[in-house]
């Protein structure tokens, strides 16, 4: 979580402040806080390397394993292993993810599928009770959408494939973070207070995350005794120890006999998952998705994430289009992601159960069909239907009928770069915000509840690529992306968000490519997402006056997305950029400052 590091001094007064107050504050310690350094930053230029994420201390720590001769694969785990420690709500080594790597030696984009898996007993009608759906919050805090972590074996896959440093002293940074404390600030508090009914419900996650039933001030020092000795215990051992070992009992156990307080009134559901489940986890790496846009190669994530094969298939779409002034762009930007979300929503899940037309999908072919269907002076009916990705694009086809996209607040993205020229996107996650909202009892970290990604029950009429399965990958939307320019970097991306994570992406490709902002504009911007909806969410920010001229629709939403976005310039500087605003700001970091 968002940090700005206060000087040691000033975080001395803060914590006596709070103390005498008697709010939230970590008793004396052997270990104080890490000394700050300084306010984030969410822009920086430079050379040597670069790290950007949502957390001052996760870009430090990350940061600092380049400035010891790291490159960017230890960079992005260290951070992301930080994250987990300052951003509990929102990733984890309970949670899950997609990794992909640049490697600069070779000129290749090689990606890590680190999603979470439904156990072996889950079958299609797991969120059904008596012929109807499980109430949605009902599946949120409950062992039933509890998938096999992948957060952890991702690291370990990273590092024994592109990394140049052991687990052991990846660890070291965030451990340390989680030993002697963070302060925590704003966004930490409201993070927390979103979940304070929840985490109520269980010890552990009230132990760990409230002090007497409420958030810790903002402020306070938050400490996290027990995933530093966790992550002592991964360091020691690798991940095996959270797939076979004691820890996979004591997961296994949280699952399937979530511990619920007497006096809570929550009906939370127990799981599935069982030992077998978490000792067959496997992060298997995937081909990367590829599309060609404006002379650019964009590299995504295959399914099981939609990330890739949707920004891809929508920027397809805006290339067969003509897109004329910005009006017309964003126009173009909207009806591209409406048509791609159709088609993700009717084709897309996990490979090893359904027959992702990935190639067709994402085939200039079909884009110039789907781009048939945009009309300049009038949007398109929402929901559009899916098409029909078979190779056979003679003509421009009609819509009739569609879905809608769901949505999502937790998950982070980090961006890092190194001297060689490797590149890191990597985005991760534990679901919602706070995951399930259980703490596995003395470990320190929340479990996921990532199968809430499946559809619980068929939405495309007897095709429904996204209902569970037995050792199933529920569908995401994570898009970590990188963009090379003539066989060199030139961008690399992602954000949080569930499904709006794909507009924010292609947005601000759209907004850099298309519209000539700088990065820094092009994050910045007031973002808005359609995704096959009826109405158009947009940010307060976003000017709807035209596109409301072309028949759109909006409504509210108050904060899209989380960038952490590194462009690479000419002559070899990196401009590492992360949100001024959003979440509360994020923090970009180079090697060399320029
Ligand atoms: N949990 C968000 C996603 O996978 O899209």
């Amino acid at each position: 979580m968002r940090s700005s590091r206060p000087t040691g001094s000033l975080v001395a007064l803060v914590a006596a402040v709070a103390l005498a107050l008697g709010v939230g504050v970590a008793p004396a310690s052997a270990h104080p806080p890490h000394p700050g350094q300084g306010d984030k930053v969410p822009v920086a230029t430079g050379t040597g390397g670069a790290v950007t994420t949502v957390d001052a201390d996760a870009t430090r720590v990350g940061l600092d394993v380049l400035r010891r001769g790291g490159n960017a694969v230890d960079a992005a785990v260290a951070a992301a292993a930080t994250l987990g420690v300052t951003e509990p709500f929102s990733s984890g080594i309970g949670g899950g993810g997609f990794f992909v790597y640049y490697e600069a030696a070779t000129g290749q984009v090689h990606t890590i599928d680190g999603r979470e898996t439904a156990p072996m007993a889950m079958q299609s009608n797991a969120f059904v009770e008596n012929g109807v759906p499980i109430p949605f919050a009902d599946a949120v805090t409950s062992g039933l959408s509890v998938g096999v972590p992948g957060t952890p074996r991702t690291w370990a896959t990273a590092l024994d494939q592109w990394g140049s440093i052991d687990l052991r002293t990846a660890l070291r940074g965030a451990t340390d973070v989680a030993r002697r404390g963070f302060v925590v600030d704003q966004t930490f508090v409201d993070q927390t207070t979103a979940n304070v009914a929840r985490f109520s419900a269980f010890r552990s996650s009230s132990d760990l995350f409230l002090r007497r039933g409420a958030p810790p001030a903002v402020g306070s020092v938050f400490r996290n005794r027990d995933l530093a000795d966790t992550y002592d215990l991964l360091a020691r051992k690798g991940v095996d120890a959270l797939y076979t070992g004691r820890l996979a009992q004591e997961i296994v156990r949280t699952v399937q006999d979530p511990p619920v307080g007497r006096r809570s009134t929550l009906v939370v559901r127990p799981g599935l998952l069982e030992l077998g489940d978490l000792a067959s986890y496997q992060s298997p790496l995937r081909a990367p998705t590829l599309v060609s846009y404006r002379g650019l190669d964009v590299y995504g994530m295959a399914p099981p994430s939609s990330g890739g094969s949707t920004v891809g298939e929508a920027l397809n779409i805006l290339e067969a289009s003509d897109l004329g002034d910005p009006t017309q762009t964003l126009h173009h930007y909207l009806e591209a992601s409406a048509l791609a979300f159709a088609d993700r929503n009717r084709y897309v899940g996990d490979p090893a159960f359904v027959d992702v037309p990935l190639e067709q999908l994402l085939s200039d072919g079909f884009a110039a069909e789907r781009a048939c269907l945009i009309n300049p002076t009038a949007a398109l009916t929402k929901p559009v239907a899916p098409g029909v990705p078979d190779g056979d694009y003679a003509s421009c086809a009609t819509a009739a009928a569609g879905t809608e996209g769901t949505d999502g607040q937790s998950t982070t993205h980090l961006t890092t770069a190194d001297r060689w020229g490797n590149v890191v996107a990597y985005t991760l996650t534990i679901e919602s915000l706070g995951g399930n909202g259980i703490v596995v009892p003395g470990r320190g970290f929340l479990l996921n509840n990532e199968l809430t990604d499946f559809n619980f029950t068929d939405t495309q009429g007897g095709n429904d690529p996204n209902l569970p399965g037995p050792g199933k990958r529920p569908r995401s939307s994570m898009s970590p992306t990188i963009i090379l320019a003539d066989g060199a970097p030139f961008l690399a991306l992602g954000s949080p968000g569930g499904s709006t994570i794909i507009t924010t992406v292609l947005q601000v490709l759209v907004n850099r490519v298309d519209l000539g902002m700088d990065l820094p504009a092009a994050v910045a911007a007031p973002r808005a997402t359609q995704r096959n909806t009826v109405a158009v969410q947009a940010e307060p920010g976003f000017d709807r006056a035209p596109l409301q001229a072309l028949g759109h629709t909006f409504v509210d939403n108050p904060e899209i997305g989380a960038v952490t976005a590194i462009e690479f310039l000419d002559g070899g500087a990196l401009l590492a950029v992360a949100e001024p605003v959003r979440r509360g700001g994020g923090s970009a970091a180079v090697v060399h400052d320029s």
